[in-house]
């Protein structure tokens, strides 16, 4: 039997707290509940002590999350591992991972410490964690820029100190292939007690080698990956999530080890991910891109058509793209259409269920065939949008060539008992118009910094995404937002876009009696 590599998912940390993923307590909980469909062996839930919002998500999380371990990040400080402590101690299984840097450059300039103050802090931060957990993992920061015999007696020191995983974080992306790897041999030659426990590795992607860096590490000897879904992450991400697991399964015989992630799994969370934040990935991303089956040579096609091998190394239904074209459609009982969710992997209920009705008969009604791309579009707005302040109950659009285009808005305001009002604007087109009305009702001052278009399903009854990048100044800071929305009429996405980035902003005003994560963050 090959040896496992442990899948360590961090898109609701690290991934969470780049600029423009930020999500809610909900959405990091349904996030979560599918990255335990998908498998990943531990979910870094948030940085609890960063804000009160990072905190209850964490915890809520921990509360209910079953069959996978939760991690809460935590720095080299006891107020901090006392606080992440606070937040998973009622999980199946906890696991404290704290940090500090062991890079000089850091050590120097950021902490303004020795490395002999900065070796005790890891050593008393472990020892501290260790009395809540037996799971403890220690990140030296910025490890591949570190003096690499100070690294080793640093991870020496820690995995005396009770240590269960050592993280070794290219913390700037800054590492390539072959360096990596010699790194990863070198503290396995040098450091007394490593066989004892796991190596872990943490990339980013700064020069896209990400992947490949954590690829020569397991060959090297790490059995734990740490990553995010999409490869989400501070400036350009981590390692992504479905690439690595990927690359493992496809080249098995050449690694030699393996991941319990359901690949199956793969695109519903690549998918539930987008709707949650709002940005899509590359059409090329591979693995999960619109474009990462497609053929479009006819080379290529025709060597498809003969054997799939001929041009895919890996097969499309893997990981969990469905070979079915049609789907459903008006007359399609409620059997049916339950039976295709549950094959997508969701399982709806109650208050959900009915939303989820609601909208589907109002799609099936103006557009002939329902294809899966549809289904998980109408799941997130009927589930997972379905918590803002506002709700667009209405929009009609007036325009013409020749006639000043005018919008007429309804909004339902939750935070008044669920009042509804309307009104009316102009604008340059329909969205323009539609915006201007929103507006006009919800008193707002935001401004679009980008609007994007994408038809999710072909023909000219497609349904349509738009997503918004929104910005707002609110109490002297710049709070900036992504919002989508889908119709199949492209001006009513447009100003459900719009309205989706307004709740958001709501939710960070709330948010900002506390302070604002980047500002928490090291
Ligand atoms: O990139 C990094 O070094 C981190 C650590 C907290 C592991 O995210
Ligand atoms: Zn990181």
């Amino acid at each position: 039997m090959s040896d496992k590599v442990y899948i360590f998912d961090t898109t609701l940390r690290d991934g969470e707290q780049s600029p423009g993923f930020s999500m809610n307590t909900n959405e990091k909980l349904h996030f979560a509940n599918q990255l335990m469909k998908l498998g990943v062996d531990i979910i870094e839930a948030g940085f609890p002590i960063a804000s009160k919002g990072d905190f209850e998500a964490v915890q809520k999380i921990a509360n209910t999350a079953k069959g996978v371990q939760i991690a809460g990040l935590a720095r080299a400080n006891f107020d901090d591992i006392d606080t992440a402590w606070d937040a998973i101690k009622n999980a199946e299984n906890p696991r404290i991972h704290t940090f500090i840097s062991s890079s000089d450059i850091h050590i120097e300039y950021q902490l303004k410490k020795t490395r002999e103050q900065v070796l005790e802090q890891a050593v008393e931060a472990v020892k501290r964690a260790k009395k809540y957990t037996s799971s403890v993992e220690f990140s030296p920061m910025d490890a591949t820029r570190s003096n690499r015999e100070f690294l080793a007696q640093m991870v020496e020191a820690v995995i005396n100190a009770g240590a269960t995983t050592v993280n070794i974080p290219d913390t700037v992306g800054y590492t390539i292939p072959s360096e990596f790897y010699e790194l990863i041999k070198y503290l396995r030659e040098h450091v007394r007690g490593i066989e004892n426990i796991i190596i872990s590795v943490h990339c980013h992607n700064d020069l896209g080698l990400a992947v490949a860096n954590s690829l020569a590490a397991i060959q090297a000897g790490a059995r734990q990956v740490e990553c995010t879904v999409n490869g989400i992450g501070e400036r350009a991400g981590n390692t992504s999530m479905e690439e690595i697991v990927m690359a493992i399964k496809t080249r098995s015989n050449l690694f030699n080890v393996h991941t319990d992630i359901r690949t199956q799994q793969i695109v519903p969370t690549s998918k539930l991910l987008t709707h949650i934040t709002g940005v899509t990935v590359q059409p090329n991303k591979a693995i999960v891109g619109a474009n990462a089956f497609a053929h479009e040579s006819g080379i290529h096609q025709d060597g498809v058509l003969k054997n799939a091998m001929t041009y895919e190394i890996m097969r499309p239904e893997d990981v969990g793209i469905s070979k079915s074209t049609l789907v459903l459609g008006k007359h399609s009982g409620r059997h049916a259409v339950i039976d295709r969710l549950k094959y997508l992997g969701y399982e709806l209920a109650g208050e959900e269920l009915e939303r989820f009705f609601k909208y589907f008969k109002a799609l099936a009604d103006v557009k002939k065939e329902i294809f899966d791309e549809d289904l998980e579009v109408l799941i997130g707005e009927a589930v997972y949008k379905e918590k803002g302040r506002f709700k667009v109950t209405n929009v009609q659009i007036s325009t013409g060539m020749y006639s000043p285009p005018m919008t007429l808005v309804t909004i339902k305001d939750r935070e008044k008992d669920g009042e509804e009002t309307f009104d009316v604007a102009h604008g340059n087109g329909g969205v323009d118009a539609g915006i201007n009305a929103v507006k006009k009702i919800t008193g707002s001052s935001a401004k679009i910094e980008s609007f994007n278009l994408v038809a999710i399903t072909g023909g000219s009854d497609a349904l349509c995404e738009v997503t918004v990048t929104v910005k707002e100044n609110w109490n002297g800071r710049e709070l900036k937002v992504f919002g989508n929305g889908v119709n199949i009429d492209i001006s009513v996405a447009g100003i459900l876009s719009f309205v989706d980035a307004l709740n958001k902003l709501e939710y960070r005003k709330k948010l900002n009696g506390m302070k604002e994560k980047a500002e928490a963050m090291l």
